[in-house]
């Protein structure tokens, strides 16, 4: 049976050519980027082509891109960052609807005494700029707004944020582990301080990330030991997969516009066709500012992870939430800030694609999606009557 693989915001396949270019680095390139000798010292170039692809990808100067272990550091690193470079100041506002990285980050430092506001979002998941105004003040150190949600898919306004706080001089993260490599960004017109982003999440291996921080930055590293990456990120280089996060974002520079094209046409036809065949669904998130490769739809009256266990005998693999609350029963933070109702919330499946999706693959998933909802529905009496509903206006 082969693998319908619709769960990319989680993680991705390393692409082929991203393979190909880091086994060198594994098998016979395997000395020290730090060492005296040349057999090591080679790999520092190899190191420094990486941080020019990264680069070249978000528009930005090679000097600004640190490498880190995955985008948790990047973003616990910008957030530290921040707060030990400003240690008057103990204010940062960030949102209802983070990841766990910089969401748990912030609350570790509220439990040390930092003031922390998290801002709300509209039902469908919007972030009012104003609101960014009203919650800031004197104390505020930083602003840390995600670029674009990895369970909803939605984009934040963050060009109009870093505008507001460019003016007030405030710090400005974003966490970007979603965007990079999915939508074009370009740091010359983005008015952001740090950004984070994460290999596997563009098709490089798990295990490595980078973070952004324009020049002029204050900047205080997160690790701290030996004096690699300039001294602001201590720890010997993962040399083969820095390699191949410089080629996934050589890939990802290639084609994006093309693959924004490709992944929304699909994405919309899965979308569009689960709404007309089955009822009692819902789209969550802001359909007119999102990610093309993500959707988040709930089925009232049947459960998220009885749908995953059914898809899985397909070999469909999608998600029930975010990835990293998965495992956990409480019901997904993200679809709560939003008010999703919470029988919806427990119906809720995440589909994300990647370039490496066919149409074949997702005409299977249409094929497939009305007979596993039918049948689970079937066993509850709302879920009875929901299909009853149905069955009469046909
Ligand atoms: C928005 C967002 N931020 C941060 C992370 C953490 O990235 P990593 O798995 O590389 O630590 C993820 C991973 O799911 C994410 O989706």
């Amino acid at each position: 049976m082969n693998t319908i693989y619709l769960d990319n915001n989680a993680t991705t396949q390393a692409a082929p050519e991203v393979i190909t270019e880091m086994l060198p680095y594994l098998k016979d390139f395997y000395g020290n980027p730090s060492s005296m000798h040349t057999f090591g010292g080679q790999v520092q170039g190899k190191i420094e082509e990486a941080r020019n692809r990264v680069a070249q990808l978000l528009g930005a100067d090679p000097e600004e891109i640190i490498f880190t272990s995955c985008g948790t550091e990047s973003d616990n690193t910008a957030i530290m960052s921040a707060a030990e470079s400003y240690p008057q100041k103990r204010h940062i506002v960030t949102t209802r609807v983070e990841h766990p990285a910089v969401m748990n980050f912030c609350k570790h430092l509220a439990r040390k005494g930092y003031r922390i506001t998290f801002l709300p979002v509209s039902n469908k998941g919007q972030l009012n700029p104003e609101d960014v105004v009203k919650a800031i003040d004197d104390d505020t150190v930083l602003v840390s707004v995600m670029y674009a949600n990895n369970e909803i898919g939605n984009i934040f306004p963050i060009s109009e944020i870093g505008e507001i706080l460019r003016e007030r001089k405030i710090l400005f993260h974003t966490d970007a582990v979603q965007a990079v490599g999915k939508i074009p960004l370009d740091m010359k017109e983005l008015p952001v301080d740090m950004l984070s982003l994460s290999g596997h999440k563009l098709h490089a291996p798990k295990g490595v990330g980078a973070l952004y921080v324009r020049k002029k930055t204050r900047f205080h590293p997160y690790i701290i030991g030996g004096h690699q990456e300039k001294g602001r990120r201590a720890g010997t280089e993962n040399v083969a997969s820095i390699v191949a996060l410089g080629k996934a974002c050589e890939l990802a520079s290639r084609n994006i516009d093309e693959e924004v094209a490709y992944l929304t046409k699909l994405r919309d036809k899965l979308e569009s066709a689960l709404i007309a065949c089955c009822p009692d669904v819902r789209i969550n998130g802001d359909a007119g500012s999102r990610l093309p490769n993500t959707s988040n739809i709930s089925f009232e009256y049947v459960e998220g992870e009885a749908i995953l266990l059914r898809l899985n005998e397909y070999g469909i693999c999608a998600s029930s939430g975010s990835a990293c609350t998965s495992g956990s029963l409480e019901p997904s933070h993200v679809l709560r800030a939003i008010g999703v109702p919470f029988t919806a919330i427990h119906g809720s499946i995440r589909f994300s694609l990647s370039r490496y999706n066919t149409e074949e693959e997702i005409d299977k998933v249409i094929e497939i999606m009305p007979g596993i909802i039918k049948d689970l529905r079937m066993l509850s009496p709302f879920g009875r009557d929901s299909m009853n509903k149905c069955a009469g206006q046909q």
